[in-house]
């Protein structure tokens, strides 16, 4: 029998090593070990932690998915320094131009430029507290950003522990989190299968992934992340050379971080300009979709001279390639019919070979956009992709057509007259009962963000649709196996799991209902707020205009809309059918009843803002936790305030979580 010792030195043992291959793997690109060897190591970390979940520590390996969703909205958090944005620049004209800007401040004929190609992703800061990671949020508005802590824990390439053998007190690491273009595809193709939509482009797919309140989404999308810059380092030894960008860089990749590798220091201008040219006409050949490369003055002494504006630093520029275009041929223009009626346009074009992918559709906006372009079929027209999946066309390049495609005067779905509202610029098919509209409300119905009944894709719902064997929401909850059964590709397992994905989805909340019911205007996030306040869907629907007005996230628009929706005796009758087939009406109660932090052992110092030490205390008792007066290894959480005292210091030695008053709020809330 292994002593305690022994045992928590083997999993600290395992855990170095597998930080070790996550390095090699993640950010140097070459594995030292298998698959298989790696997941050996894994497996015997988990069970060890399993059998000894004292010693589990929030910078495991084991510990990158949690279970806690946010409940409404991430928390904001203040940045400790600005994170800024950069000045964007079109031409090399303009980057020689900022380049004569500089030389008022430094002599740019000796001075280093570093260029590092631009993913158009997502800034975000990671915060290491001795070594360990601690918390991270997005950019924001660069003075408050959002708490994504538990979301950036999930991306394989960020460490959660610094691979030093130097404690550094504080480290803020900013960068950018991203999505290959393989990944990106893969995700998108996912989702379409599930009769989700797709994101429109990577940087969409990773802001809408890292935003995920269930962190377990977040970890099923790959996201990438990469280090650009920095916020605050304190207690850094000595000794470092860190007095260039390109240092610092350096630095981080040894110390367990993913950097760029097309990155260049540049002598001149002359070789700036000369590697831009070859990160623009090399884009397609990189694993990720860039916009633009970054320009830096690579000395930071250097940068310290030439200081900032308000917005962003002075010594940096981006530079932003221009558009890929082709020019092709449009043969047709189809109509649209979204989930609100909204007619949209959409082009179909001869195949066109664009930055590595056949193009064979490209958005049209609107009607007026139509006019504008004065674009009609059989034109040839020029084709623009600004990292999109679905280029625009943005200009006619020869006309072969008389004028421009003229709106439709009826629905191309159902036939009823086209209704264009003053002032807007979107024509809509306004019966409540067009089949296209239905088709896309079904879709939206059975959707992740709605009822989230999975298998039930497009594909689905347009056989059943063909088969007559939908039309309200309704009937989804009447579908019986042998309907499943008469669809292309079902066999048993499949028509049974679907079977299983719809009885499930009885039981979501109201909040998932209301945002599946499709109501104009009314988001998940309203949903929720709509669910929390009136618990049930009886309460919502007898709700008067004022008890709607007063609630103060919900404006009068989404309040006209609520009070239409629920005035039609069709949709009464529906919910009324739903309700008989057993589908959920109501927001379920947070439930205190259990003890979910039944055995955590908590430690709090400081100061608290909005409770008493007391209050505190009282809580986490009630919840089945308990709290004890010093730090050991047993100890669960420490719960910091205001001017924390030594226990702090010690939580930070022995590697406890530490928790904020807002994360100690999220936690008590989530249970
Ligand atoms: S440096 C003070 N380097 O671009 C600015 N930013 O348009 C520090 N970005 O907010 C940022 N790649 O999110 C820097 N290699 C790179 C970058 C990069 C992408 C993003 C970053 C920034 C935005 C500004």
């Amino acid at each position: 029998m292994q002593n305690v010792n022994d045992i928590e030195k083997k999993i600290e043992d395992l855990r170095n090593q597998i930080r070790y291959h996550d390095y090699r793997y993640y950010c140097l690109d070459n594995p030292e070990i298998s698959d298989f060897e790696y997941d050996t190591l894994f497996k015997e970390l988990q069970k060890l932690e399993q059998e000894n979940p004292l010693f589990i520590t929030s910078d495991s390996p084991t510990q990158r998915v949690s279970g806690a969703v946010v409940s409404s909205t991430f928390e904001k958090v203040k940045h400790t320094t600005p994170m800024l944005s950069l000045e964007n620049s079109y031409s090399m004209e303009d980057v020689l131009a900022w380049n004569q800007r500089i030389s008022k401040y430094v002599d740019v004929k000796n001075i280093e430029y570093i260029v590092e190609p631009k993913i158009d992703g997502l800034s975000a800061e990671l915060t290491y507290i001795n070594n360990s990671f601690v918390s991270g949020a997005t950019r924001g508005d660069g003075e408050y950003g959002e708490d994504i802590t538990e979301n950036l824990k999930t991306i394989k390439n960020i460490p959660l522990k610094i691979l030093s053998n130097e404690k550094i007190v504080l480290c803020e690491i900013r960068g950018e989190v991203y999505i290959n273009k393989k990944d990106f595809e893969f995700l998108n193709e996912e989702l379409l299968d599930k009769g989700q939509s797709k994101f429109a482009n990577p940087r969409n797919a990773a802001a809408g992934s890292l935003r995920q309140k269930n962190p377990q989404i977040t970890a099923e999308r790959k996201l990438s992340f990469y280090v650009h810059s920095f916020g605050q380092v304190q207690g850094l030894e000595d000794g470092h050379k860190i007095e260039k960008h390109s240092e610092f860089l350096d630095f981080c990749s040894k110390i367990g971080f993913p950097i760029q590798k097309n990155i260049k220091v540049c002598k001149n201008i002359e070789e700036v300009k000369s590697f831009l040219m070859f990160l623009q006409e090399n884009r397609d050949n990189l694993p990720y979709e860039i916009d633009g490369a970054v320009v830096k003055v690579n000395d930071y002494n250097l940068q310290k001279i030439i200081g900032y504006t308000n917005k962003s630093p002075r010594w940096a520029i981006a530079y932003k390639f221009p558009a890929r275009q082709a020019t092709t041929k449009l043969l047709s223009i189809e109509l649209q019919v979204g989930r609100t009626g909204v007619v949209t346009p959409k082009a179909t074009l001869s195949p066109v070979a664009l930055s590595g992918v056949v193009i064979s559709n490209a958005t049209l906006h609107n009607f007026d956009e139509i006019e504008r372009l004065n674009v009609n079929i059989g034109d040839d027209i020029v084709i623009e992709r600004a990292g999109e999946v679905i280029p625009k066309i943005i200009k006619v390049a020869k006309k072969n057509s008389e004028g421009y495609f003229l709106p439709p005067m009826h629905c191309p779905s159902c036939g009823s007259k086209i209704v264009k509202e003053e002032g807007d610029v979107y024509y809509n098919c306004i019966n409540p009962s067009c089949p296209a509209q239905f088709r896309r409300s079904l879709i939206h119905f059975v959707s992740r963000d709605a009822m989230n009944i999975e298998g039930f894709g497009e594909v689905v719902i347009d056989q059943l649709l063909k088969l007559n064997k939908l039309h309200t929401f309704a009937d989804i909850y009447k579908l019986t196996f042998d309907d499943f059964m008469m669809l292309d590709l079902f066999k048993e397992k499949k028509a049974n799991n679907l079977i299983q994905a719809i009885a499930e989805s009885k039981t979501k909340p109201l909040s998932s209902l209301l945002a599946a019911l499709g109501i104009r205007h009314i988001g998940d996030k309203s949903a929720q707020i709509l669910a929390d306040r009136f618990k049930n869907i009886d309460n919502l629907i007898s709700a008067k205009e004022e008890d709607l007005l007063s609630i103060n996230e919900i404006g009068p628009i989404l309040v006209q809309s609520i009070l239409d929706f629920f005035a039609n005796e069709d949709t009464l009758k529906m919910i009324e059918e739903l309700k008989v087939l057993g589908v959920n009406m109501s927001e379920p109660e947070k439930d205190t009843s259990f003890s979910p932090l039944e055995n955590k052992t908590f430690v709090l110092t400081g100061e608290l803002s909005t409770m008493t030490r007391k209050d505190a205390e009282n809580i986490i008792l009630s919840l089945g936790g308990k709290v004890t007066s010093s730090v050991s290894k047993k100890t669960a959480y420490v719960v910091v305030g205001e001017n924390p005292g030594s226990k702090y210091d010690k939580a930070v030695k022995l590697g406890i979580t530490i928790i904020n008053e807002q994360q100690f709020k999220e936690l008590i809330n989530a249970k």
